[in-house]
Order: C-alpha cells, then sequence, then structure tokens
C-alpha cells in the first residue's frame, strides 16, 4: 500500500468514527428512548444518496471542566445540503450522542454557514433540533452561538422558508430559533419545549407539572399555538415536513411548484348547494367546503389542534399553491378570538411573504366579547389579522359563504382590504351585525314600553324587516364591495379563473425601513 492508500483509508476510518457521533453506546441509548440518530433523520427527510455532509471533523475548542480530553468529530450537530423531491434544501440536525446535543460555538459555526449557504443561493433551510441547550461547559460562547443563529433567524425571515422539527428537548432560549422560524413541528410524547423545565417552575412558583404538561408536543399544538403540527412520531414527522415543502417556493422570489391534476377545473359540487342550514344559529363543516373546492379535495391544515375556529392551511387549485382561510362554523360559530387573530395573522403573513395567494372562505359572526378577550387584549390581536390582510399583496380571492358581521367583516379580506376577487354566496349576509343584536339596539326601548301581549310579535317583525334589507349579499353586490354572488356548486372554478386573471398581479407597498404591525 502506498502513502496515497494510507491517507485515503484514514479518510474513510475517520469519515466512520465521525459518523458514530458520541459512539455506538449513545447511539444505543437514543435508540433505547425510541428516538433516531441526527443522521438517521437527515437520511429519512432527504433524496436517497443527495446528502452533501459539511464539516464533519470540526471540533469544539474548549478547554474548561477537561473538555479539552473529550473531543469527538463533527461536534454535536450534523450539517450539510441535499435535496427533496429534487429540490434544494439545507439542512442541521442536532446529535444528542455528543454532549447531549448541547451547543458549542463551533456548533453554532457549522449551523450558520448552512443558514448562510441557504440564504446565498435561496433553498429552505431545515434545522432538527434534540438539544441540552448551552453547552454549559462553554459559558458566554454558547450564548453567542445562540445569538449568532437568532440573527440570521431573523434575517432569512421572509427570503427563504426556515422550519423547525423539534426531535427531543429544546429548553431554556434555545426555543427562540424555532420560535422565529416559519413552522415548527413536534413529535408526541418525546419533544417538548420550555423556558424553564420542571423542577425550576416548582421552585420558582411552586407549581407542579411533569415535561408533557408543561412544553409536550400537545400542549404547544393546541393550547400555546407554538407548534404548527404535532407528529405520532418521528417518521411521521419528517413526512408532514416533506410535504410542507412541497407547498412552497424556495425563496421569495420565486413562484410555488406546480403540481399537475387530473382534477378538472370546471368540477362542480353540487352539495354545496345544499350545505348552508337554514337556522343561521346551526353550524356546518367548513372542511367540507374546502374539500369540495381544491384540488383532489387534498387539503394541508396547519396548526389543526389550536384555535379550531378558524381553519388554515395549503391546498393546490388547478395545480398552483393557494393559502387557505377559513372560519369554521362548527367551532364557537366560527368567532374570531385572540387565538384565531394570531393564528391566521402569522398564516397570512407567510403566505403574502412568499408569494401564495390567499383564498378566504368567510362565515364570522363577529369578534368574541368578554373580559377574558378584552384583557387578553382582542384589540391588538384582532388588528394583527386585519393589519395582515391588508399589507398582504398577494392575489386574494374571498368568498363569503353567510355570515360577515361588523369588523369581522372588514378583517376577512374585505373588499376595502385591497381584496381582489370578493365573491358571495346567495345565503351571504354581510351587515353591521345580525338581526337579533341589531334589533336590540335599534328598538330595545320601544320593545320594552310596548304591550307585552304583542312584544314578541313587534320584535319579530323588526327582525323581518331588518333581515329582509340586510340578510343578503345584494346590498353589497349594489354598492361594488362584491364583484358577484355566484352558485356554491360552480365555487371551485370561479375562485380559479378569479386565481388565474390575478397570476401576474403586482402591488406594491410605501417605501419604509419597515411596518410597525400591532405586536
Ligand atoms: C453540556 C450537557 C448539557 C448541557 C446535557 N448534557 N445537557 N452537556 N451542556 N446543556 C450532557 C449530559 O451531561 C450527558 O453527558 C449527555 O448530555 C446526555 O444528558 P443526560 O442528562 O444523560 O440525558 P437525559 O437524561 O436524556 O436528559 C436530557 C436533558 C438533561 C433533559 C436535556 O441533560 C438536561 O436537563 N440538561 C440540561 C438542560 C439545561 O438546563 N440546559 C441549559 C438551558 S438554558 P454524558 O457525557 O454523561 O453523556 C440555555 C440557554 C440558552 O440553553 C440561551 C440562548 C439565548
Amino acid at each position: 500500500m502506498n502513502l496515497q492508500q494510507d491517507r485515503i483509508r484514514e479518510l474513510v476510518e475517520r469519515r466512520q468514527s465521525a459518523k458514530l457521533g458520541g459512539g455506538q453506546n449513545r447511539i444505543d441509548a437514543q435508540h433505547q428512548k425510541g428516538k433516531l440518530t441526527a443522521r438517521e433523520r437527515i437520511s429519512l427527510l432527504l433524496d436517497e444518496g443527495s446528502f452533501e455532509e459539511f464539516d464533519m471533523f470540526m471540533q469544539h475548542r474548549c478547554t474548561n471542566f477537561g473538555m479539552d480530553a473529550q473531543h469527538f468529530d463533527g461536534d454535536g450537530v450534523v450539517c450539510g445540503q441535499g435535496t427533496i423531491d429534487g429540490r434544494l434544501v439545507y439542512v442541521f440536525a442536532q446529535d444528542f450522542t455528543v454532549s447531549g446535543g448541547s451547543l458549542s460555538k463551533t456548533m453554532s459555526e457549522k449551523i450558520c454557514k448552512v443558514m448562510d449557504l441557504a440564504m446565498r443561493n435561496g433553498a429552505p433551510c431545515i434545522g432538527l433540533n434534540d438539544s441540552g441547550g448551552a453547552r454549559i461547559q462553554e459559558g458566554v460562547d454558547a450564548l453567542a452561538g445562540y445569538g449568532e443563529i437568532f440573527e440570521r433567524n431573523i434575517l432569512a425571515s421572509g427570503v427563504i422558508p426556515q422550519i423547525s422539527g423539534i426531535f427531543g428537548p429544546c429548553a431554556g432560549g434555545a426555543v427562540y430559533s424555532p420560535a422565529l422560524t416559519d413552522f415548527t413541528l413536534m413529535i408526541n410524547n418525546s419533544s417538548y419545549m420550555y423556558l424553564t423545565g420542571p423542577a425550576v417552575v416548582k421552585s420558582v412558583i411552586g407549581e407542579t407539572v411533569n415535561h408533557e404538561e408543561l412544553g409536550g408536543a400537545s400542549v404547544h399544538a393546541s393550547k400555546s399555538g407554538v407548534a404548527h403540527f404535532a407528529a405520532e412520531n418521528e417518521e411521521e414527522g419528517i413526512a408532514t415536513i416533506k410535504q410542507l415543502l412541497s407547498y412552497l417556493p424556495q425563496n421569495n422570489m420565486e413562484e410555488t411548484p406546480r403540481v399537475e391534476t387530473s382534477d378538472p377545473v370546471s368540477r362542480v359540487d353540487d352539495a354545496l348547494n345544499e350545505i348552508i342550514p337554514d337556522n343561521p344559529n346551526k353550524g356546518y363543516d367548513m372542511y367540507r367546503v374546502i374539500g369540495g373546492i381544491v384540488d383532489d379535495g387534498k387539503f394541508f391544515e396547519v396548526h389543526k389542534a389550536f384555535a379550531k375556529n378558524i381553519i388554515v392551511g395549503f391546498a393546490r387549485m388547478n395545480g398552483r399553491s393557494v393559502g387557505i382561510v377559513a372560519n369554521q362554523p362548527n367551532v364557537l360559530a366560527g368567532v374570531l378570538d385572540i387565538n384565531a387573530s394570531r393564528k391566521a395573522a402569522r398564516f397570512v403573513r407567510f403566505c403574502d411573504a412568499f408569494n401564495i395567494p390567499l383564498v378566504t372562505l368567510v362565515d364570522v359572526p363577529g369578534f368574541l366579547c368578554g373580559t377574558q378577550q378584552e384583557y387578553g387584549a382582542i384589540i391588538t390581536n384582532g388588528a394583527k389579522l386585519l393589519y395582515a390582510y391588508g399589507e398582504a399583496t398577494v392575489p386574494k380571492v374571498t368568498v363569503t359563504l353567510r355570515k360577515s358581521y361588523g369588523g369581522a367583516h372588514i378583517v376577512m379580506s374585505c373588499k376595502q382590504l385591497r381584496g381582489d376577487i370578493n365573491y358571495a354566496w346567495p345565503s351571504a349576509n354581510i351587515a353591521v351585525m345580525g338581526a337579533e343584536g341589531a334589533v336590540e339596539v335599534l328598538y330595545g326601548k320601544e320593545l320594552k314600553a310596548a304591550d307585552p301581549a304583542i312584544r314578541s310579535e313587534l320584535a319579530e317583525e323588526k327582525k323581518k324587516e331588518y333581515n329582509d334589507l340586510f340578510c343578503n349579499p345584494y346590498q353589497a353586490a349594489q354598492k361594488g364591495y362584491i364583484e358577484d354572488i355566484i352558485e356554491p356548486r360552480n365555487t371551485r372554478f370561479r375562485v380559479i379563473r378569479a386565481l388565474e386573471s390575478l397570476s401576474g398581479k403586482r402591488q406594491e407597498l410605501p417605501a419604509k425601513k419597515h411596518d410597525n404591525l400591532p405586536l
């Protein structure tokens, strides 16, 4: 064997050793917890054979607490590029087998390198987190490393899609990198996110709580809204990330990929002509409407378990991605509350940043009232959604199915918020409020003074008068606030035609440093 062959053999051996991360025992321990390793996650995520690894031989430079005697090639993160469905992505996966995936300065340099490459080359960046947080032995260097990552998350926001998978612990300030990215996915019963763990919570505020209840996937996917997706296991989580990417462009300068469909544009859905109940107080399932109008009935929902009174997610219409925002009359009558407003506002802003047209399906009785909502700042939170729609310059097509009352009417992509094409079904009621409330305000005193024998008859008469005047879409149509009243069964092709006519839309915002949306 000559010298060159010796060197090649050394390379192969060093690669093999680096691939073992913290060693076989720690890999076994990871598997025993039911978790995959960083490399296994990457190989599930990327197209076979597409992974190009960077910085496999980088090592930490810490000498504190005996760390100079503990080195692992690559340190606690696996980084590189690859493809998903043939499209370039950058990825980093924290390796729990090396010091619990805790973040060293070296690791942050590796992560920042792929983030910089993703930005420079206009491709999504996916981070798979599984880490004990800042590497304690490195002190402020580890904190500086987080700071470098956060700054890049912020600069990349709205330029390239950023997706975070939480596949193990994510604690302390480390949670802020996922929070700065566009989408966060967690795994049920094996991942958790919180600022401080149960022990600190107990000692500081005396509350007894376990990991899952404090920051598990179910909590963040349903209560806090921190997680957009909760998967049953890691395989499902990775498949969800891939599916999500299929709806997104590579960066803010590109269009979304077109996916061929055999679903005809002209398909009508007769059942939609019968979906609105006669009783205005009765709900119906908005998922049925969405399924009836999008390609092949396929809807990829975001924030499925959080604020279920509003539905947001991606679908395709004639092969192109759209963002769907729809009130859900089956949950809290589709009312807008704090969480629904926050959820939809974030989604609308994402779509607008990444050239994804918005299709809004409206059936909203108004904003939720009461002290709980007011103390929680429904005013500011509702304004977030208003702001998001008002600033969005992507094509906006709105269909009002039934109720569209008051401030909520304006918020839900009305004409005056630069809605491009606004349609209504014949069942639409576009008004300041419903008949019940309106009659109370306008005739409350009169009704109180009326003979009790005729009071309810009089109230019904006034409600009928109000309903006849306002509870239809014709007032809005007469004033040009909606473009047309459409038959429900035709919604699919009317919306697709509208979207196609808007495909060349150009609209600017006034020059400014940045906006000041109501946070
Ligand atoms: C250095 C760490 C580490 C850390 C874990 N390890 N966390 N090393 N710095 N932050 C090491 C352990 O010493 C151990 O090393 C190995 O990783 C595996 O950890 P275990 O405890 O054996 O694993 P497990 O029982 O599964 O528990 C995992 C854990 C726990 C829940 C993450 O390790 C833990 O509580 N770690 C500390 C979490 C924390 O408080 N981090 C700081 C958060 S504050 P060996 O050699 O034995 O295998 C923060 C600030 C960020 O991060 C600020 C950003 C702005």
